[in-house]
């Protein structure tokens, strides 16, 4: 569970920038007319966690980037195609719920909510075409990779993968577009940083392999039923036939998720080690809170 009272006072050094962020993205949507516009609307504002752009503005803020049109077009950009993708995503999974509102696929089918996510990429691409040719490159590279994470799942249903490859696709599908942005900002300073690289590589994997956990102990066991076996299953196959998949029991799982949740601790340690290079700052230490309330 995420403390929100936490996070809200740890983020407090970036309100400002998230405050113009909403307005932006508002009139980002409201100024460009399209059929289910409110429903999007609904969508992109009714309790999103925001945590790209959230990342965006604490990393820009670490790395002095003085550009505040700029990075608010990547994490502009960011969150569009987040949305897109989540959009996209949910028909692939058949969800019929997200943030506890019926999904575009539940609700108008596949055939609107395809083109719905179009929609929301093509303002996202508006958006990219006021940055530069390197950050659009940089976000054109990552959706790529994105999707090929999102493909190597699909192709792999039904199927056990190996530790490796889930580590990898789950890095594909969810890191890529953290990563975008963090590029994009070494981009603007003319410089990298690898700690901050790593450590967000380290806490996108985390995050995702929380969420596929989060997952299972909600009880719909949606990515199960899909054949979208996920870190827990893969640790239950090492020692049983992915045919006693349907006997598995309470307390097997509970054993495998147990083992699961230890992996999330170690690469949110490994991220919050990669920061010790990093500056003292009331930025550092928000992005510190933000990995402890969100992991
Ligand atoms: C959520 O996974 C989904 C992603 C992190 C990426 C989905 C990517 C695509 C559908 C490819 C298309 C990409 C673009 C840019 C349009 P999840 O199902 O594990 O998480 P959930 O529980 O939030 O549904
Ligand atoms: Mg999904």
């Amino acid at each position: 569970m995420v403390d929100k009272k936490r996070l809200e006072t740890a983020l407090f050094p970036i309100c400002d920038d998230l405050k113009r962020f909403e307005e932006k993205l508002k009139n980002k949507i409201i100024d460009n007319d399209c059929f289910l516009k409110e429903d999007i609307l609904k969508f992109m504002f009714q309790n999103p966690k925001r945590l790209r752009p959230i990342f965006i503005y604490l990393f820009s803020k670490i790395l002095e980037v003085n550009n505040q049109e700029m990075t608010d077009n990547i994490a502009l950009a960011t969150e569009i195609i987040h949305s897109a993708s989540l959009i996209h995503d949910d028909i692939i999974d058949e969800e019929e719920l997200r943030r506890n509102n019926p999904t575009f696929y539940s609700k108008f089918g596949s055939k609107i909510a395809v083109l719905e996510g179009d929609y929301l990429l093509s303002l996202a691409l508006d958006v990219l075409s006021c940055t530069n040719l390197k950050i659009l490159n940089i976000f054109s590279n990552r959706i790529k990779k994105t999707i090929l994470g999102e493909l190597e799942q699909n192709v792999n249903i039904d199927k056990i993968m190996s530790f490796e490859l889930y580590f990898e696709k789950t890095l594909e599908k969810t890191g890529n577009l953290f990563f975008a942005g963090l590029e994009s900002l070494f981009v603007l300073k003319e410089q990298e940083n690898e700690d901050l690289m790593e450590f967000l590589r380290n806490y996108t994997f985390a995050f995702q392999l929380k969420n596929d956990i989060d997952d299972i102990l909600k009880n719909d066991l949606n990515d199960i039923k899909n054949g979208n076996y996920t870190l827990p299953v893969i640790y239950f196959c090492m020692n049983n036939s992915i045919n006693d998949l349907s006997k598995l029991t309470k307390q097997q799982l509970e054993k495998y998720i147990a083992i699961s949740l230890e992996e999330v601790e170690k690469h949110k340690n490994i991220a919050l080690g990669r920061l010790k290079s990093i500056q003292e700052t009331i930025y550092k230490r928000a992005l510190v809170e933000l990995c402890e309330a969100t992991l």
